[in-house]
C-alpha cells in the first residue's frame, strides 16, 4: 500500500533528485504510485537513471526536449491579449464564458480533473476600455453550482457572491467597466478554495480611457494544480501546462516595449512571484496609476496583480521564472527569445 507522503515531505526527502531532474515527479499520480506498490520516493528515485539526471539539468530545460504538454500556439489565446480599445461613448463589450468539467493535460502525462470556463485553465482574456459597458454571459455547463466574481468596481448584484448558478442554469453580468488596470475574475462559489484550485479563474484587463503606448502585450495568470487531490499544489505554471515556455520560448524584440499583464491565481501556497533574469522592469502594482518600482523580480499574494513593463537591453535566451525555487522546479519557468 503506498504511503501517502506530503509534498513538502517529499520534495525535503528527495531534494538531489528533483533538483537535477524537475521532472521526476511527472509520473507520480497516486494511482500510479499504488500500482506500483510503491511509495513517491522511491518512485522518484528509481524511475530514472544518473545519466538522465545529468542531461535533464537546468541548463538543457530549453526548447524542443523539455518534456511539457501541447504544440506550439497552443496557448496563444491566453498570451496574448485581444488590443485595448480607445474609450467610445456607449459601447457594450460582449463575452461569452461557460464552465466546462474537463480534463486537461497539465504536466507530460500528467492530467487533472478540472472545472473551468471555456475548456482552458486559466480561462479567457476578458478586456474592456474603462467606461465600456462589460456584458459577460455565464451559462454552467458543469455538475456544481458556480458564479463569476469579477475584481474592480460594480453593483452588488452583479458580484458573483449571492447570485450563484446552478448547472444548466445561466446569468448575465452586466456593469460598467472601471477602474482601469489589471483584474482578475474567479468563481466565487464555496467551498472556495476548491473552486479555484480547479481552475475557474482568469485575467481581466480594462484599460484606461486613452490607451497605454503600444507594446507587445503578454498574459502571465500563475497557479497550481494540486493533482493528487491532497491540497497541496503538485504543478506550478503560467497559463496552463508546466514547462510550457521553456519548451516554446516567447519571441520578443529587442527596442519594442513588452508589457505583461500578471495576475496570481494560485491557491493553497500563501505567495508566488516573477522574476526576470538579465534584465530590469517597471512593475506597476494593479495598473491603476502611473507609479511602479524598478525590479526584476515581484511577489504577489493570491489575487494580487499587476502590470510589467520590459525594455530589454539585449538580445538572447532569458529565464523568467518564480523566485520561489520549488515552484520553478514543479513547472513554473520558462524563456523569453529576445531578437532583432
Ligand atoms: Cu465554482
Ligand atoms: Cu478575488
Amino acid at each position: 500500500m503506498a504511503r501517502r507522503v506530503s509534498r513538502k515531505k517529499l520534495l525535503a526527502g528527495t531534494a538531489p533528485v528533483v533538483a537535477a531532474f524537475p521532472l521526476a515527479k511527472l509520473a507520480m499520480s497516486d494511482q500510479a504510485t499504488a500500482e506500483a506498490g510503491m511509495n513517491h520516493s522511491s518512485h522518484a528515485a528509481m524511475g530514472h537513471t544518473s545519466m538522465e539526471h545529468a542531461a535533464m539539468g537546468h541548463a538543457a530545460m530549453i526548447g524542443a526536449d523539455v518534456p511539457a504538454p501541447g504544440r506550439a500556439g497552443d496557448l496563444d489565446k491566453l498570451l496574448y491579449p485581444p488590443p485595448a480599445l480607445p474609450a467610445r461613448p456607449g459601447r457594450v463589450r460582449e463575452y461569452r464564458l461557460t464552465a466546462i468539467d474537463t480534463e486537461l493535460e497539465v504536466a507530460q502525462g500528467v492530467t487533472f480533473a478540472a472545472w473551468t470556463y471555456n475548456g482552458t485553465a486559466p480561462g479567457p482574456v476578458i478586456r474592456a476600455t474603462e467606461g465600456d459597458l462589460l456584458r459577460v454571459r455565464f451559462t454552467n455547463g458543469g455538475v456544481h453550482p458556480h458564479t463569476i466574481h469579477f475584481h474592480g468596481i460594480h453593483p452588488a448584484n452583479m458580484d458573483g457572491v449571492f447570485e450563484v448558478v446552478g448547472p444548466g442554469d445561466s446569468f448575465t453580468y452586466e456593469f460598467e467597466a472601471r477602474p482601469y488596470g489589471m483584474h482578475l475574475y474567479h468563481c466565487h462559489a464555496t467551498p472556495l478554495k476548491k473552486h479555484i484550485a480547479k481552475g475557474l479563474y482568469g485575467a481581466f484587463i480594462i484599460d484606461p480611457p486613452e490607451p497605454r503606448a503600444p507594446a507587445q502585450e503578454l498574459v502571465m495568470v500563475l497557479n497550481g494544480y494540486d493533482t493528487d487531490g491532497d491540497g497541496e499544489n503538485n504543478f506550478y505554471t503560467v497559463n496552463g501546462p508546466a514547462f510550457y515556455y521553456a519548451k516554446y520560448p516567447i519571441r520578443v524584440r529587442r527596442g519594442k516595449l513588452v508589457r505583461i499583464y500578471i495576475a496570481n491565481l494560485t491557491e493553497f501556497d500563501l505567495i508566488n512571484s516573477f522574476h526576470l533574469h538579465g534584465d530590469f522592469f517597471r512593475y506597476y502594482p494593479t495598473g491603476s496609476s502611473d507609479q511602479f518600482e524598478y525590479t526584476d523580480t515581484v511577489m504577489l499574494c493570491q489575487g494580487q496583480r499587476g502590470i510589467i513593463e520590459i525594455d530589454f537591453q539585449n538580445t538572447g535566451r532569458f529565464m523568467f521564472h518564480a523566485h520561489q525555487s520549488e515552484f520553478t522546479e514543479l513547472g513554473w519557468m520558462g524563456f523569453f527569445e529576445v531578437v532583432d
